[in-house]
């Protein structure tokens, strides 16, 4: 992986908003930034109405002010571009800029995002108040990078404007070329769906019965909000890369319906995350036995770094979160905000900023809670804060020169992603999949990588793991299988489970038996299959040899029938009609093998493969961890790195049976120690 410039020295810092603030306090806050030993701030991305507060008149001193205070304390600063919240006068002279829900309402100013990235005169707006910021602040000292807008999809990633639906029928022109070209892609034979003049295409609009568009049509749309997202940012990158040269150019945020991959390779230095673990006692994990709850965010990290290698956090939580109506979680317990630093550190992060400097007094996020209370008294994050900026102010260079390390893969891919959205038929088993593969191997240690199947992915982004696992590939092409096929020839491991390459690009189905594009890699056809769910009671799985497990076969059962002699039956349905059926089966498969699982994977499931496999922690000849403790590795020039994260209140006895250094307080150590509740060390 090619080393990032912008990110080989580590920095630490603080979101800070001098708008909102009396400017009596900016040269305090700078100056107790540095005590923290922060080194960077982000501001102004959603100062638009600062910037420009009428058509055509900017107005920089403000922001001057601050940001020459800060060089003063000799803070870097990242500047946001404010796109994200066009200001009252814009939206009221021109509604065209804004967005519109699929019923036909439009979205009005008042909260933020309420724009569409296909309006003429946004883009027209959007590049001018980018032009002038990059020739206003492309010599200042202060100033080493830029972040598109804030967030793009996030609060909404569909988009219905007259602009959106002239935009998606043009994007369709030159995808398709000719009206009978899309005809056949979106199948519009069915129900006499078919077009006769373009001026008959749109987004899909509101259809009797629950809203449910074509198919096909729905996948197209996804990609097309994707390319026109991308085609918004790339209006500012460009001006910035002209203007702003030897500044760096990143955006943040993971939100839906948007290839950040591709956005990354052709607009950004690097990609940039925003960290919210506590969203985890909100929305994940709901009714999960034993879930991984804040540790689950590892995961999303994973998916970051599988855009950018090494990659910043421009927001990471540092206190309770909440809007003034929703959102309401609880605050990190002392040592957590901590935890959560490292656990993005740990997986590949060289800049942290914190959200943000100091809990805001008005507005819809005063609950939404910085470092610093509203009080500005030292308090118990600060006091976090500073104990974090000087472990880092010793640690962060050795960590920067490093990158997260895994043999093991867990292969996604946006096609599947979106169709999986609509299609109920296997997007809902991706996610129980994918969450239990994550936990299954985080619980024992072997630190894993999201890898998303691109046309650009080669077999060499693939030979870098062992073993590569696709959970539910219902698209899957040709040519991906033809990859797969030669990652497993020449000894690579392949695990996919139901409902694998039975849709083409446009998702409809081919007329072959399932698993269709990968039916010659895995040896295996399937006879019949069910949903399990309703009337129909759970079924389960044994497992063969060794102590003939039972496993429940969750969700969806394939009957497979084993075509190849190379293929070896590992696990037979233990119920129903099928008991006795091959379940789960293993192709020798040149050097290599393919597994095909029946069923969407369950931990205990993903367990007994992983035990088969005999895939094991990399540390587990000098290291026991208990399972409450995440391990991560980086490597670099110096020699590995390892992030030990206790996610328990509760102190974790860890057994070295070497000696090693805790690069953050030097200390050595070796035999039985006891890391204390949310504590963190990071064994060199
Ligand atoms: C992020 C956003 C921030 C702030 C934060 C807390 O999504 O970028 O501006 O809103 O969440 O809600």
């Amino acid at each position: 992986m090619k080393p990032i410039d912008a990110l080989k020295e580590f920095r630490l810092g603080a979101c800070y908003y001098p708008e909102h603030w009396p400017e009596s306090l900016w040269e305090d806050d700078f100056r107790r930034m540095r005590e923290l030993h922060f080194s960077i701030v982000r501001v102004a991305e959603f100062a638009w109405s600062i910037f420009e507060p009428q058509e055509g008149v900017f107005s920089f001193d403000l922001f001057d002010r601050a940001l020459d205070l800060a060089h003063k304390h000799g803070l870097k600063v990242i500047i946001g571009t404010p796109t994200a919240t066009p200001p009252a006068w814009l939206t009221h002279k021109y509604p065209e800029v804004l967005n519109v829900t699929q019923d036909g309402v439009t979205l009005q100013h008042g909260l933020r995002r309420h724009y569409n990235y296909s309006s003429t005169k946004y883009r027209e707006l959007s590049a001018i108040i980018t032009r002038q910021m990059a020739e206003h602040y492309k010599d200042h000292p202060a100033v080493i990078g830029w972040q598109i807008d804030n967030e793009f999809n996030c609060e909404i990633s569909e988009f219905y404007a007259p602009a959106d639906h002239d935009a998606f029928r043009a994007w369709l022109q030159e995808k398709y070329g000719t009206l009978d070209k899309l005809n056949a892609a979106w199948g519009t034979v069915f129900w006499s769906q078919t077009y006769t003049d373009w001026e008959q295409v749109f987004l899909p609009r509101p259809t009797p019965a629950h809203k449910q568009p074509n198919p096909h049509q729905a996948l197209d749309e996804k990609r097309f909000i994707s390319d026109n997202t991308i085609s918004y940012a790339k209006v500012q990158g460009d001006i910035l890369r002209e203007v702003a040269s030897h500044q760096w150019v990143t955006t943040n945020g993971l939100f839906g319906h948007l290839d950040s991959h591709r956005m990354n390779d052709e607009l950004l230095d690097f990609f940039s995350y925003d960290s919210y673990p506590q969203f985890s006692t909100l929305n994940d994990s709901k009714g999960e036995e034993n879930p991984l709850a804040d540790r689950s965010w590892s995961q999303k990290l994973g998916v970051v770094r599988s855009i950018s290698p090494n990659f910043a956090i421009m927001e990471q939580q540092s206190g309770p979160g909440g809007w003034v109506n929703r959102m309401d979680m609880p605050s990190p317990k002392p040592g957590q905000m901590r935890l959560w630093t490292y656990q993005s550190i740990a997986h590949g992060a060289n800049m942290v900023l914190y959200f943000r400097w100091r809990t805001a007094t008005f507005g819809n996020e005063i609950y939404w809670h910085g470092i610093n209370d509203y009080h500005n008294r030292p308090n118990r994050r600060v006091r976090e804060a500073g104990q974090i900026g000087s472990e880092l102010a010793l640690a962060g260079n050795r960590i920067a020169a490093s990158a997260f390390k895994a043999d093991v893969a867990l292969l996604r891919d946006y096609d599947n992603d979106w169709d999986g959205e609509y299609d109920i038929w296997h997007g809902p088993f991706a996610w129980q999949s994918a969450a239990s593969w994550f936990k299954a191997l985080n619980r024992r240690h072997i630190p894993s990588d999201t890898l998303y199947v691109r046309s650009s992915t080669t077999i060499e982004d693939l030979k870098r793991y062992k073993v590569l696992i696709y959970p539910h590939p219902a698209i899957m092409r040709d040519e991906t299988a033809a990859l797969l096929e030669q990652y497993a020839r020449e000894g690579g491991i392949i695990i996919f489970g139901c409902r694998t390459g039975y849709k083409n690009e446009h998702g409809h189905a081919y007329m072959r038996p399932f698993p269709g594009a990968a039916a010659g890699l895995c040896g295996i056809s399937v006879e019949e299959f069910t949903m399990v769910k309703g009337t129909r009671a759970a079924t389960s799985m044994k497992w063969n040899g060794g102590d003939e497990a039972l496993t429940g076969a969750d969700a969806f059962n394939e009957i497979l029938y084993v075509e190849d002699d190379s293929v070896e039956v590992v696990a037979t349905y233990a119920s129903d009609y099928y008991a006795g059926k091959p379940a789960v089966t293993r192709n020798a498969f040149g050097e290599g093998e393919a597994w095909y699982f029946g069923a969407v994977f369950n931990d205990a499931s993903a367990g007994q493969i992983i035990d088969r496999l005999g895939l094991a922690a990399p540390t587990a000849s000098w290291l026991s961890l208990p399972p409450d403790v995440e391990l991560a590795i980086r490597e670099g020039e110096d020699g590995p790195l390892f992030f030990l994260l206790n996610y328990s209140e509760q102190p974790a006895v860890i057994t070295l049976d070497v000696e090693k250094t805790d690069l953050l307080t030097g200390s050595t150590l070796s035999g039985t120690i006891s890391l204390e509740g949310f504590g963190v060390v990071v064994l060199s």
